[in-house]
């Protein structure tokens, strides 16, 4: 038997190396290479003859197209950021930081499911079977299509899967399920990736739709689900602050649908429940009629949602200011303060900025720019906005303000919520109708907006 080589490999990215680095040449990321053994050459890996099937080339126009079948979960939240339901047959990736509520929304799925008579697996590796009833308890489960398993051997796994024939799968999680036949650790870069591939040959021969839980690990010796990013159909990270109860769904790659699509859910003493109007629970606490705060109407996928963005700006004690931001980029900040600095002259070098999206949101486009020059602007002079007013648009360095996409349906979702006035881009004025009970001004550049809205 020939000896087993070991390699190094990089946990972020997967990057492959006959030597240690201390910083990998693939992502730049420091301390994420780690030794990995692997399995003389055996036939483990890439396509085997099984699973290649002789087909010839044809031409588009002959391939039949036909409208593939989703399953419907009853989270419309879900389903949406899927594209419009689950494909049979995909690889589903659902990242997050451990304890956001991963193994509570996919069990909670598959319950769903298994209530339309969809026989449904759950593989829990980081549980016991009971302890997954306990959890089914607690949420209200109790459905008979709805099978547990705790399992980690891959083949195993593929045994069962065989054996009961479900329409979904769960891998609850990634991390725990080895591979016999490779030596590394469960969670080594080669399991994990070993076994995702694997598990997109049960999907897509058996025609299964098969979800995989992976942690995102800061650091320790687990490999990262970004590794996986491109292996799967589709990746979804479940994220949100720790201490808000609202959890973020957002699709970053989807081979069926678009991305940025998000889908907003509640963290509740009887599971997750979906939040339809997300805008009116996010303005629910909203401080009025206070210097700092705005209201944007941020477009998330094909979503518009309302959000307040609030600014305080105090003089700086000692030593450099301070640019805090949570929800938003923390460059962006610093570069609009340098405009507002620039071009509208307001002295902010000598500055703390502190920064938040309300609800624990996080937004990143350029729409919302101007709201978070308005707040920061509101805040220093110590001039209220408008509780009526909403505030869209993107920012350029000479301080000009720049078209955004889907004005219509962000202006649409503000009078829906009664704001009475919307400040926007004058270059998207024109060509589309305005809704009832709301006014829009346009501005073309930093100086303008804030004469409107302070
Ligand atoms: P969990 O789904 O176990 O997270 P993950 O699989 O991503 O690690 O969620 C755990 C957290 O959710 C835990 O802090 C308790 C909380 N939780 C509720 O608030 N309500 C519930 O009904 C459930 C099941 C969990
Ligand atoms: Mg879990």
């Amino acid at each position: 038997m020939a000896k087993a080589k070991s390699i190094f490999m990089c946990q972020e990215c997967g990057y492959e190396s006959p030597k240690w680095m201390g910083r990998c040449p693939g992502c730049g990321e420091w301390n994420k290479m780690v030794e990995e053994v692997l399995k003389p050459a055996g036939p483990t890996r890439g396509l085997t003859s099984e699973t290649k099937s002789a087909q010839k080339p044809q031409s588009i126009i002959e391939v039949k197209s036909e409208a593939e079948a989703r399953i419907h979960t009853h989270y419309s939240e879900l389903n949406r950021v899927l594209g419009g339901g689950i494909v049979p047959g995909s690889l589903i990736l659902v990242g997050g930081d451990p304890g956001i509520g991963k193994s509570t929304l996919l069990l909670q799925t598959s319950a769903q499911l298994a209530d339309l008579k969809l026989k449904v697996l759950y593989i829990s590796g980081e549980e016991s079977v009971k302890q997954t009833k306990l959890r089914a308890d607690r949420l209200n489960i109790a459905v008979e299509d709805l099978f547990v398993l705790a399992e980690t051997d891959l083949a195993l796994i593929e045994k069962a899967v065989d054996e009961l024939q479900p329409a979904v799968v769960i891998i609850d999680s990634i991390q725990t399920v080895y591979r016999s036949e490779v030596t590394s650790a469960p969670g080594s870069v080669s399991q994990v990736r070993e076994c995702t591939g694997h598990f997109m040959r049960i999907a897509k021969t058996k025609g299964i739709a098969i979800f995989i839980v992976g942690h995102v690990t800061k650091e320790g010796s687990i490999a990262g689900p970004r590794l996986l990013e491109h292996m799967v159909d589709a990746v979804l990270y479940f994220e949100g602050e720790r201490h808000h109860t609202f959890r973020i769904l957002r699709a970053v790659k989807n081979r069926f649908g678009s991305t940025n699509e998000i889908g907003v859910f509640e963290m509740k003493e009887m599971g997750l429940t979906e939040v339809l109007n997300p805008s009116e629970i996010f303005l629910e606490e909203r401080s009025k009629g206070m210097a700092g705060s705005t209201v944007v109407a941020s477009l998330e996928g094909t979503r518009p949602m309302l959000v307040e963005i609030q600014a305080l700006i105090t003089p700086t004690s000692f030593g450099n200011p301070r640019r805090m931001a949570t929800g938003i980029d923390h460059n962006r900040v610093s570069l609009l303060m340098a405009v507002l600095e620039k071009r509208v002259g307001l002295l902010l070098q000598n500055q703390d900025a502190y920064l938040n999206v309300a609800g624990g949101v996080r937004l990143d486009e350029p729409a919302i720019d101007l709201a978070i020059t308005v707040s920061v602007a509101s805040s220093f002079r110590d001039v209220p906005t408008r509780p009526t007013d909403c505030i869209i648009g993107e920012v350029g360095l000479t301080g000009e303000v720049r078209r955004v996409s889907r004005i219509e349906q962000r202006i649409h979702e503000a009078a829906k919520l009664g704001f009475e006035r919307a400040i926007i881009p004058d270059k998207n004025l024109g060509g589309w109708t305005v809704p009832k009970g709301i006014k829009v001004i346009g501005v073309s550049t930093v100086e303008e907006a804030l004469q409107f809205a302070l």
